[in-house]
Parts: C-alpha cells; structure tokens; sequence
C-alpha cells in the first residue's frame, strides 16, 4: 500500500478511524476528511503513533456544506494529486428532522449528496490513479429504503418526521450511487459495504434520549470497530478484488445479491441525474453525461 493514497471520510472517529489506522499501518498516505478539527488532530496524532506512519494528514471537510466540500477538494488538489481510495465513509444517523446548509434533509444530505458532491469533485485525481477505487460504506438498512424525490428537502415530514425511514432512504442512495459509478466509469471500481452493527458513537449523536439508551443497552452485543473496518479493508487492499465493481459487500467481506431497489436501473439513474442538478454549478467538468 506504500504508493497509494487514501482519502477516507469521517476518519476521526468508529470504523473510520480504525479504517484509517490499518490502512496507515500498512503504509498508505492517509487522509482523514472531517469537520471537527480538534477530533480530527487528534485522531491524526493517534493513528500515526500506532501505525508509526508519518504520511497521516486531517483535510477540513464537512459534508453538510457544498462550500466545505469544495474547499477540500481545492486543498485535495493542490496538495495530492493522485487519489488510489476514496472511501466515503462518514454518516449521520438522526431522529430529528434536519437540514445541510443548503437545505436537504441531514441524512440524505451528509450521507449521500455531500459524498455524490466530493466523488464528483476529486474524479479527475482518481483518473490519474493506475487503478482507482471507490468504497462507499452503506449498510443493510438500504433494503427497507425507498427514495422519496419530493421529500429530500423534508418538504413533507414536518411532524412526521421518521428517522429510520430516512437513513434507509440515504443507504439505499448509498447503494444506488454505488451501481451508476460502477456503469459510468471504467478503470475506476465502486463498491458498497454494511459493515455490521458495529459499537461506536453512531446510534447517540443526533438522537432521541430512547434510542441512546437502546444503543447503549446494545453496545455488548455489537462488533468492535476494528471488526466493523475489516470489510472497508479488504474491499481496499485485497487484490483479487481488481476490476470488482458495482456490488454489495457483507461484514464478513462476502459479495451479496443486491436487493430489487438497488436493481434498479431506473431509479439509479434518475437520483444521479437529482443528485447532479442538486450539486448544480459547484465544481466543473467530473461527471459527464452518459
Ligand atoms: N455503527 C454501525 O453499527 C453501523 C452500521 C451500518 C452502517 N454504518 C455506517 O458506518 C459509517 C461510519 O459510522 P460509525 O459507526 O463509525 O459512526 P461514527 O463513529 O459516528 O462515525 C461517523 C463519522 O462520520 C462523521 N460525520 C458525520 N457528519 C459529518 C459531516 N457533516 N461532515 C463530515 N463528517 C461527518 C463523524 O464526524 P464527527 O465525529 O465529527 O461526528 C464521524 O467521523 C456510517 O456511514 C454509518 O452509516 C454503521
């Protein structure tokens, strides 16, 4: 892995953390792209004192924020270049209606739209890889998603709100962005992952006080992070896997049937193309039309 650099979102913290830490370990130049910058800094001084690899870098970057997507790519580009694995890792999972600045509903925003927003933006740095991989951590819950296009700004769930609903709708997205990659680029692989149910911070971030106590209540029963990381890892580094595209892997790192929404052809490319006129102008060239 010593020539390869990685970009990895949400680095700091849970499975991204422990992605990034063996990755490190192995000797690739790692990225951590996060929004908090203490969280990060330290994450950064960990990794590299367990991995006891200097070439660990913390990139601003929340995904909330078109603006802050932007910025990172910017300082991608002039300080990288090449980019081997873009591993969208980060996720939020929320019981409250929430927005990003631009108006989407959190989940759909962070988890999807942000991610769709910075793969555009440092396409052209993984053109310039031998052969680049994209890795988005989704997770099972995609197979109860449905993608509701005239609600992704929440226009209809003022005191309907359903969390749960939400972030299925955001993995199936996940998934779906995962597919339409894999159509529209060759030379560039994509993949998607559920990690497992994994202890970490996740289920008590931007959630309601019954749905932390569950998450607490659950934690003995769940896998550790560095568990929770092997599939990311593997889907990363395994060479078997060169050429692997447009499918869905399981935490034991084994290739699974894609449920019928992700099948679907139709709707992958309608919610690129939603995706697409929702990123409207930031950034130029990335994606074509195909
Ligand atoms: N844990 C599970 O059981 C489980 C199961 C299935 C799928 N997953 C998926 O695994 C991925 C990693 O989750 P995790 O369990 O490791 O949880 P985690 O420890 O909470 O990590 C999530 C990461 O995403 C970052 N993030 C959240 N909002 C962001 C934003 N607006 N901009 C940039 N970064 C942002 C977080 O940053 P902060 O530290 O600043 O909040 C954190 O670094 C997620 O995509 C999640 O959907 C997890």
């Amino acid at each position: 892995m010593k020539e390869k650099v990685v970009l990895i979102t949400g680095g700091n913290s849970g499975i991204g953390k422990a992605t990034a830490c063996e990755l490190a370990s192995l000797g690739a130049c790692v990225i951590l792209a996060c929004r908090n910058k203490d969280k990060a800094e330290k994450a950064v001084a960990q990794i590299k004192d367990k991995s006891g690899n200097e070439r660990v870098f913390f990139l601003p970057c929340d995904l909330s924020s078109f603006a802050s997507i932007q910025q990172a790519a910017e300082i991608f580009h002039r300080q990288f270049g090449q980019l081997d694995i873009l591993i969208n890792n980060a996720g939020i999972f929320t019981t409250d209606l929430q927005f990003t600045e631009e108006g989407y509903e959190l989940q759909f925003g962070v988890n999807h739209l942000g991610h769709f927003l910075l793969t555009h933006l440092l396409l052209d740095s993984l053109q310039k890889a031998p052969s680049a991989r994209i890795i988005n951590v989704s997770s099972v819950a995609y197979m109860r998603g449905k993608i509701d296009f005239d609600n992704l700004k929440g226009e209809k769930s003022k005191g309907t709100f359903h969390g749960l609903k939400a972030y299925a709708q955001s993995k199936l997205a996940n998934v779906l962005f995962t597919r339409e990659l894999s159509r529209r680029f060759s030379g560039i692989t994509a993949n998607a992952l559920h990690p497992g149910v994994v202890r970490t911070g996740f289920g008590s971030k931007k959630t309601k006080w019954s749905v932390r106590l569950l998450w607490l209540l659950w934690q003995p029963f769940m896998r550790s992070p560095e568990n929770g990381a092997s599939t990311s890892i593997y889907l990363a580094t395994a060479p078997r896997l060169e050429g692997v595209t447009g499918q869905f892997f399981d935490e034991k790192g084994c290739c699974r049937r894609m449920a019928r929404g992700a099948k679907n052809e139709m709707l992958a490319k309608q919610l690129w193309r939603y995706s697409e006129e929702a990123i409207g102008g930031v950034g130029k060239g990335g994606y074509s039309d195909r």
